[in-house]
């Protein structure tokens, strides 16, 4: 079991607040919050974005690149797209100082969350070898897009949207739960008006506007589509329940 060292002094932080340590060559975020300490890897565990830079708000802190929040406590993950925990350390205080214990039993280094749970980008886009900067997020057309002119149903269009991606998660928008509603509206030159609510896994999500833009591309290539109008609602919030079985597998969530 590995020692208690001294990473400051108990004013060395304001309360709430965060800095960055180094403690036995590992990188570590020391937190302080209604006078206790906690200490977590510097290291969100869905694509190693720095967690010492991300906002602390009571027990939780958000990862600055794509929102996924941890417990400071224990190190859980609480949303997405983070589905694994990161490490939490023993803090103890004594006096004015601060130590910590660096948990050995800890998780594996950082991984993207993809590769941690042991998935491949295969999975979500067979178009050919994968290669990280050539990440896709429309999946190849299917014969769906040749269906009847006027034969447009929200069935269809949900089967559509299964083409578009998350690039975060890799998971389909539809199983993902990001689609709450699809509305059909017969246009003046016959075609169909396409009006879609869409959430997203986090507020802070950055792949919103390609999302949207991909559904637009996959729904406008339709026989018969008209406009393609996609709003974005936060508001019920996503959760992870809403996500297919097929989603939860692919993600590793039990
Ligand atoms: S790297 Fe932290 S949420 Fe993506």
């Amino acid at each position: 079991m590995s020692d208690f060292v001294l990473v400051g002094k108990t004013s060395d932080l304001s309360d709430p607040g965060q800095m960055l340590a180094e403690v036995e060559d590992r990188i570590v975020v020391l937190m302080k919050v209604g006078g206790e300490f906690f200490c977590l890897d510097d290291v969100c565990t869905h694509d190693g974005g720095p967690l010492s830079d991300g906002r602390l708000d009571d027990h939780t802190i958000a990862c600055p690149r794509h929102g996924a929040k941890f417990d400071i406590r224990s190190g859980q993950a609480l949303t997405m797209p983070a589905t694994e925990d990161t490490v939490a350390h023993e803090v103890q205080v004594r006096g004015d100082e601060v130590w910590v214990r660096i948990n050995e039993s800890g998780a594996a280094p950082p991984k993207p969350a993809l590769e941690a749970a042991g998935k491949t980008p295969a999975l979500v886009n067979d178009t050919g070898p994968w290669n990280p900067s050539s990440l896709t997020t429309v999946m190849p057309a299917s014969p769906a897009a040749a269906h009847a002119a006027g034969a447009i149903s929200e069935d269809l269009v949900r089967e559509e949207l299964k083409k578009v991606i998350d690039p975060e998660l890799f998971v389909n928008i539809v199983d993902l739960g990001l689609i709450y509603n699809v509305d059909l509206l017969p246009a003046e030159d016959g075609k169909t008006t396409c009006k879609i609510d869409m959430t997203m896994t986090s507020p802070m999500c950055p792949a919103g506007p390609q999302m949207i833009a991909n559904s637009k591309q996959v729904l406008g290539a339709l026989e018969g589509m008209g406009t393609v109008e996609v709003k974005i609602v936060l508001d019920p919030p996503w959760t992870p329940d809403r996500m297919t079985e097929d989603a939860k597998d692919q993600l590793g969530i039990f």
